[in-house]
């Protein structure tokens, strides 16, 4: 008698599952795989945490300190976005001493950074019942000119908070192009390309990774920077409409942002398997020959 013939799955076999942590958040009993972050398991219990240096396509530098929690026994304050979960640990994440942190933590970079294209911030100092302004005017802050030294980009620091997110984009984390790093220490540090040189002269690609990763508005795609400088730029004329990059065999999976029939920003989804978030010099920069210059018709 022949044997039973046993069909076998196609694929890799399943991984195994990290085992599950119970902790307890704001009271509540909650329970994620192990190796998760404190944020990630506040996301799954659908409690909002502030972030402002995290983004989930890059690895966390923990710069910013506005997503801290209050982790019982614990002497200081633990950023959730690194911090990883333990089974039995309890984390409060609205006592009055996160709040106090978060608030001064928004007091000092809204007195000394111009946060007005930051999405999501004035909201954020609202919320913590903020007050920058008793810093009083003689503040000091991080103002100085806008760097524009190419077509493509703009970089202003004077809205840069320092969240690392750019320098990681452009680095280890996405590009591997290392163009600019944080030169300088204390309240004099900044980003920087190497030597300050100016962009068309240093390593940089124009790949645009780390404009899309920008919290503030820092750094601006110059048809961005230009209509908002003219009051012409207006969000809730756009519409977004996906495609795929016609570049290159890679096929990145392009967003383009249209405001009365021009486009006039192109992104790629966070959520992208192939991009997350990415895109090349084509991608990010080249689709302005769609809504070229009305041409001449010679009939005038
Ligand atoms: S330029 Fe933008 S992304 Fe880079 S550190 Fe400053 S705020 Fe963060
Ligand atoms: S964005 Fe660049 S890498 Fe991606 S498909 Fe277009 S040309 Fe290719
Ligand atoms: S978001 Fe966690 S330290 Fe910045």
């Amino acid at each position: 008698m022949s044997e039973p013939i046993t069909l076998r799955p196609i694929g890799p076999p399943p991984r195994p599952q990290p085992p599950a942590v119970t902790l307890t958040i704001d009271g509540r009993h909650v329970t994620v795989p192990a190796g998760s972050t404190i944020l990630a398991a506040c996301q799954a219990s659908g409690i909002a945490i502030p972030t402002l240096c995290f983004l989930e396509t890059l690895k966390p530098v923990n710069v910013c300190r506005l997503c801290v929690v209050e982790v019982e026994g614990a002497r200081v304050l633990a950023p959730s976005c690194s911090r990883a979960v333990e089974a039995g640990m309890v984390v409060k994440t609205r006592s009055p001493r996160v709040v106090l942190a978060r608030r001064v933590v928004l007091e000092l970079l809204a007195s000394s950074v111009d946060l007005s294209t930051a999405p999501g911030l004035a909201e954020l100092l609202s919320e913590y019942e903020c007050r920058p302004e008793r810093f009083g005017a003689a503040a000091a802050t991080v103002a100085q000119p806008v760097k524009i030294d190419n077509d493509l980009y703009v970089r202003d620091y004077s809205k840069c908070v320092l969240c690392y997110k750019c320098v990681e984009a452009c680095g280890p984390d996405h590009q591997n192009t290392f163009a600019i790093a944080v030169a300088g220490r204390g309240f004099g540090a900044g980003i920087a390309t190497e030597f300050d040189a100016p962009l068309p002269d240093s390593a940089c690609v124009y790949c645009g990774n780390c404009i899309a990763v920008c919290p503030t508005g820092a750094l601006m795609a110059s048809r961005e920077f230009d209509l908002r400088r003219s009051g012409e730029w207006e969000p809730s004329r756009q519409t977004t409409t996906d495609t795929i990059c016609p570049y290159c065999g890679v096929g990145c999976t392009l967003t383009l942002h249209v405001q009365d029939g021009e486009i006039v920003k192109a992104t790629s989804p966070l959520d992208n398997s192939i991009t997350a978030g990415n895109l090349c010099i084509k991608g990010r920069f080249g689709w302005s020959f769609v809504s070229p210059p009305a041409r001449s018709t010679g009939a005038e």
